[in-house]
């Protein structure tokens, strides 16, 4: 019997959006997506989530519960894909799951933690396929931020001999990584991706996201508000650096003067200026100069954040962004595909993070095996 060559990645982001899945295989330093399925998130559970992502409302027992509700949708999120695409257990070399965070709290002058759940231990049983999980505690347990952890994915399969290239993954959190010169690679994150957007959007719209930023380009940016948002310290810090929730939220963004009395579209309008210029500044910041700007992530169907992303590179940079599609990788999948090349540098023993990225002090082998 063939050894088994297929990895599932099962990717539920900061959005809580839905859960990703993703069939690959690798062969010839190529990825090769098989097929791909989304998995929805019920409104009741997004709202337990949320709630364990808020310090004082969580409990331990609430924890548990949703620790095994998420652990049984990822492993509905792999069975399904495997079904849609007759794979059986056998020709799955591992599942990579990169679980819900519902804490992130990258190391200051103490340890830092970062908490991602979906019990592992459900979907090995379900799926009857070894598990790869918590990918971001070695890395920290080195000092690392444990975050972000795709550029070392990026590196691998979007690297290009010629031209030096930044990728830029507009999640809930925006992340960029550098591909420099010869094996050269850095990346951080940048501040909020899409999470600022789609809390003000449901909040007022009461839709999960602004579709194409569509409600955003009905407003005006407030050039005071956006001012007062740039000065969180978060934007000037050094990398390494990484963020979540706990920095950027709509009680931060309340509390900011003035934001309340704005029209909500006027806010809209400024998150979305806030999310394209802190991305646009960070790149600006670099001293190396890069041909290409390939992005990925949710945040490239948000016609209107991409159109003020290309207005504020273009004093830097001159050519437009284009999306990951040009160089291989539908933007959509390319985090879920991450954390199934993860699964596999897992299983054949090898190091996933990039200690130039999170800081860590050593490479690691990255994630706990879980067999069914
Ligand atoms: N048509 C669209 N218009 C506007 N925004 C969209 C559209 N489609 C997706 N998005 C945005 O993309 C988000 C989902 O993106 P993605 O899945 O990459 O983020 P994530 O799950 O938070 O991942 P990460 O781990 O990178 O933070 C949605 O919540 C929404 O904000
Ligand atoms: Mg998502």
């Amino acid at each position: 019997m063939n050894e088994p060559d297929i990895y599932i990645g099962i990717m539920s982001g900061t959005s809580i959006d839905c859960v990703d899945a993703v069939a690959v295989t690798f062969s010839d330093g190529k990825i090769n997506i098989i097929g791909s399925h989304s998995e929805s998130i019920s409104a009741q559970l997004k709202l337990d989530i949320l709630c364990l992502c808020e310090p004082g409302t969580d409990s331990i027992a609430l924890y548990a519960e949703t620790d095994n509700i998420l652990g049984e949708l990822f492993a509905r999120a792999a069975l399904n894909l495997m079904t849609q695409l007759d794979i059986k257990p056998s020709q799955v070399a591992a599942i990579g799951s990169h679980g819900q965070t519902v804490r992130h709290q990258p190391p200051t002058k103490v340890n830092g933690f970062s908490l991602q759940i979906g019990n592992p231990n459900l979907i090995a049983a379900r799926t009857k396929c070894a598990v790869v999980a918590d990918f971001r505690r070695a890395d920290m347990a080195l000092g690392g931020q444990g975050a972000p952890l795709v550029p070392a994915f990026h590196q691998r399969f979007f690297h290009a001999e010629n031209s030096h290239r930044v990728i830029i993954n507009i999640g809930g959190i925006a992340n960029v990584t550098l591909l420099g010169g010869k094996d050269q690679c850095s990346g951080f994150d940048t501040g909020p991706g899409n999470m600022l957007l789609d809390a003000w959007c449901f909040k007022h719209k009461a839709q999960i996201y602004d579709d194409k930023g569509a409600w955003a380009a009905t407003g005006n940016i407030s050039k005071p508000l956006l001012n007062r948002l740039k000065k969180h310290p978060f934007f000037s810090m050094e990398a390494p650096k990484s963020t979540g929730r706990e920095d950027f939220n709509l009680l931060w963004l309340e509390q900011q003067p003035g934001a309340l009395s704005l029209k909500p579209e006027d806010v809209q309008a400024t998150l979305t200026a806030l999310t394209a210029e802190t991305i646009a500044d960070a790149i600006a910041d670099l001293t190396q100069s890069f041909d290409d700007i390939f992005v990925c992530g949710g945040g490239v169907f948000n016609t209107q954040l991409i159109n003020h992303l290309n207005q504020s590179l273009c004093e830097s940079h001159q050519s437009a962004v284009k999306s990951t599609l040009d160089i291989g990788l539908d933007p959509k999948w390319v985090e879920a595909c991450a954390f199934a090349w993860l699964a596999g540098r897992r299983i054949e023993n090898k190091t996933g993070n990039l200690p130039a990225v999170t800081g860590a002090s050593q490479p690691a082998v990255l994630g706990g095996l879980y067999l069914p």
